[in-house]
């Protein structure tokens, strides 16, 4: 049965509004401000959701008491997560609809009986569990793949050993703001000309060579995120998601993003501030409590941003200074 989780500490939640339950996910994956996602996605007990990354179905476990004539549509690219996240909210089967896909192409997606849709959430990047199991990290030997569906064909290998050095640079630099990418493509390409750089232990050894090792951080983190971005074409699927969110929302309808790393959140708000369809609900985005962060390290770098479907294109845009 899911376990109850912390009561809500945030303003505006009404202290006789449903505890959200999470199922056991001990170990595997803990999401990321839960209360203050449910609280933005403003949910009414027949709304009708999409989350649109389930992963491990976390937030979702959060979500579904609170929309108990409701139903939720849950997206994600990995099948092994939708398999998992089936079994655990087995509980609430009869509201639940799962999909393996891209959030990019929710609008070719998602069911009629999921539109329009009064409230989307967005939890990006990878679970924890996805990070220890599927070759992401470099603390195991695993082959160079870091795709999320793996009916896709490119994989982090090919990048790897087919990118001439400069394109492998910029890559690493656009995607990760990894400062010292020209010193790793030069390592790459001079590692591959000995033969193909096919494991995570291998690859993360070659930027370690070449950047050396200062503090607790492994110098391979920016290069691993960089190629896990561009294998699975994130910061494209983000843009084209944000797209069809908006049309997919109802007016008055919330959307809610969390993300990990600025080139992300660069994306979310400059989409949200030129919206003709969206307001922008935060002024600020909201970060973990210093209590989540000390508890679960991986929301530090965690930002939500909230916009709301315009009841109509022509009404005025909000003009509030964001962070
Ligand atoms: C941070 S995890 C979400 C965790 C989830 N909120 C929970 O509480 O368990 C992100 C998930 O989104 C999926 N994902 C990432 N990008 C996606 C995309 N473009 N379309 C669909 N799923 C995506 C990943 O496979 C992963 O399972």
């Amino acid at each position: 049965m899911p376990d109850p989780i912390e009561p809500s500490q945030v303003p505006g939640v009404p202290d006789d509004s449903p505890e959200p339950t999470v199922p056991d996910l001990a170990g595997l994956h803990q999401p990321i401000m839960v209360t203050e996602v449910v609280t933005h996605l403003k949910l009414k007990p027949d709304s009708v959701v999409i989350d649109g990354t389930i992963g491990l179905g976390g937030h979702a476990a959060a979500i579904l008491p609170h929309i108990p004539e409701g139903r939720l549509l849950g997206v994600d690219r990995d099948s092994a997560s939708l398999a998992l996240t089936r079994e655990r909210l087995s509980a609430f089967a009869c509201q639940l609809h799962l999909l393996q896909g891209n959030f990019a192409d929710l609008e070719r997606l998602v069911p009629p009986e999921f539109k329009p849709t009064e409230a989307i959430l967005l939890d990006l990047g990878i679970s924890s569990w996805q990070l220890a199991e599927r070759g992401f990290s470099f603390g195991t030997s695993a082959p160079l793949d870091f795709r999320m569906d793996t009916r896709q064909a490119l994989t982090a290998a090919d990048l790897v050993n087919e990118l001439p050095e400069r394109e492998l640079a910029d890559l690493l630099y656009g995607n990760a703001e990894e400062y010292r990418s020209r010193r790793v493509a030069a390592a790459i390409v001079a590692a591959r000309a000995e033969g193909p750089v096919t494991t995570t232990d291998r690859l993360a050894d070659v930027v370690a060579s070449a950047l050396g090792r200062r503090g607790r951080i492994h110098p391979a983190t920016k290069t691993f995120q960089a190629l896990r971005i561009a294998v699975n074409d994130e910061l494209g699927s983000l843009t084209r998601g944000l797209e069809a969110a908006q049309r997919l929302l109802r007016p008055g309808g919330r959307l809610v993003i969390i993300s990990f790393h600025s080139g992300e959140d660069r994306i979310i708000k400059r989409f949200i501030n030129d919206s003709a369809h969206l307001t922008k609900v935060n002024k600020k985005v909201i970060q973990p409590t210093r209590a989540e962060q000390r508890a679960n390290p991986r929301s530090r770098s965690a930002k939500i941003r909230v916009a709301e479907k315009q009841a109509a294109a022509t009404e005025p845009r909000q003009t509030v200074t964001d962070s």
